[in-house]
């Protein structure tokens, strides 16, 4: 079982290069089943979740292609089973996306449900109110979603709840549907519109994504395209956090200000300098940082995927903070190592009251999810002594080479698999 080994204590002073977003690079590449052309994908991250997510579309008979490290050419002309084996859905949720591309182009498909996860129970109901919306027959049967329909025909849809994979699911079946269709209470976030203008640039016709509201006019048939996925923002989030907790200044680059405005301004808040340049943003912390109080909100509010990383980082600052997870029931899983580390975190609820403490101390800890592992090894690179984490595959979920970005921000971690790999890097670092 890999693992993560580090000696925290030093401040990450450099710059770091951020690649692909995941959750944009995940719709995109199912989208791109919607035509019988070849379509190239550029600047996608090599992470877990996107080669797993590969293998499923090969699976159903698409032709896949690495061009590079970060490059794919899919054709998905050879398309012959419209139903994904459960083995994917077991490992990534967002299989589900395939549910509003091959309903969208074959009009039919069939996708195990997906189960909860660490952070929540993660329902589907808002995907298939707007698949039953747009016409099709969904059922649930032997634990696998069946969708059908003679023909997909545009319609009017109001979301209850704002849901990133809800708004993108609908919108990739009501591309190809006969007529217009309008969905409203969409999520706005950055990977939301990757993945319309991802489709407009295949010929669909979408207007409004990253409002309120998405007009939707349905096109018969989509073509090729070229396209290279946004910067992920979570991951940016991440090293400017990993920046602010260890007293570092790193230049974060290959990203858009704009989409890490709400990150900005907790950092600024807490008492880091935030400098923004066109496709970049230095995060630098000379001293102890200050409370605050946050609450995770649909996007432009705080990204729920960024707190954990604030909450690592308020555990080390002067004075009492609050966050509220207000997305998903069960994201705080990470308090408990935290605690082990010397932090005060007391999880009431969807609520987190966190006493600042003067420094934490290396343990050994284990990655409760994506996220918060990500947020554990910022919490290891901040504190004194030796941090061991298990279960790191979680993170390599989501982050590219993230123990080889991080040394070259002067971070001391190794990623290993045994004991005695771990005394080999005690003895190095000596
Ligand atoms: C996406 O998940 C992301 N995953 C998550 O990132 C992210 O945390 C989340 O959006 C919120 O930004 C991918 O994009 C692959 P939602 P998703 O539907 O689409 C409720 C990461 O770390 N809901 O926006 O599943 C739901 O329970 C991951 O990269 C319904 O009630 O999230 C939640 O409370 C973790 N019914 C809220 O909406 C539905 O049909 C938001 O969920 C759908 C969702």
């Amino acid at each position: 079982m890999e693992q993560y080994v580090i000696r925290g204590g030093n401040p990450l002073v450099g710059e770091v290069e951020i690649g692909g977003a995941k959750n944009a690079a995940l719709a995109i590449l199912t989208a791109a089943i919607m035509t019988d052309e070849t379509v190239v994908i550029e600047n996608l991250p090599d992470v877990s979740d996107i080669n797993v997510l590969l293998e499923a579309i090969a699976e159903i008979g698409a032709t896949i292609e690495r061009v590079d490290r970060h490059t794919v050419r899919i054709n998905a002309s050879t398309i012959g089973d419209l139903s994904v084996d459960y083995e994917y859905i077991k490992k990534i949720r967002a299989s589900y996306y395939l549910l509003g591309a091959l309903l969208g182009k074959y009009k039919r498909a069939e996708v195990p449900l997906p189960g909860g996860c660490n952070i929540g129970s993660r329902p589907i109901d808002q995907h298939i109110k707007g698949f039953r919306a747009l016409g099709a027959k969904v059922e649930i049967k032997h634990g696998a979603i069946m969708a059908s329909a003679s023909e997909l025909r545009g319609t009017h849809i109001f979301l209850d709840v704002v849901s990133v994979g809800a708004t993108i699911n609908i919108m990739m079946a009501a591309a190809m549907a006969k007529g217009n269709t309008i969905i409203e209470n969409v999520a706005k976030e950055p990977h939301v519109v990757d993945v319309a203008n991802f489709l407009n640039s295949m010929g669909a016709n979408i207007k409004g994504a990253g409002t309120d509201v998405i007009r939707i006019k349905g096109v018969e048939t989509l073509h090729s395209t070229t396209y290279s996925v946004v910067p992920d923002m979570i991951e940016a989030g991440t090293y400017m956090f990993a920046a602010a907790a260890t007293k570092g200044d790193v230049l974060v680059k290959n990203v858009i200000p704009k989409h890490l405005e709400a990150t900005t301004a907790k950092l600024e808040e807490i008492g880091c300098d935030v400098e923004e340049f066109d496709d970049a943003i230095r995060v630098s912390a000379s001293k102890r940082l200050g409370r605050t109080h946050v609450k995770t909100q649909p996007y432009p509010g705080y990204p729920t995927d960024m707190q954990p990383q604030i909450a690592v980082t308020l555990a080390l600052a002067n004075g009492t903070s609050i966050v509220t997870e207000s997305i998903f029931e069960n994201r705080f899983k990470y308090a408990d190592e935290l605690t082990r580390m010397g932090a005060s975190v007391k999880v009431e609820g969807n609520t987190a009251i966190i006493d600042g403490v003067e420094g934490l101390t290396g343990a050994r800890i284990s990655a409760p999810d994506l996220r918060a592992g990500a947020a554990l090894v910022i919490a290891g690179l901040a504190a004194e002594g030796i941090t061991i984490i298990d279960d790191i595959v979680y993170i390599q979920r989501g982050y590219e080479d993230f123990e080889g970005k991080l040394r070259g921000l002067g971070a001391e971690i190794q990623r290993v698999t045994s004991e005695r790999e771990i005394q080999k890097f005690k003895l190095q670092i000596g």
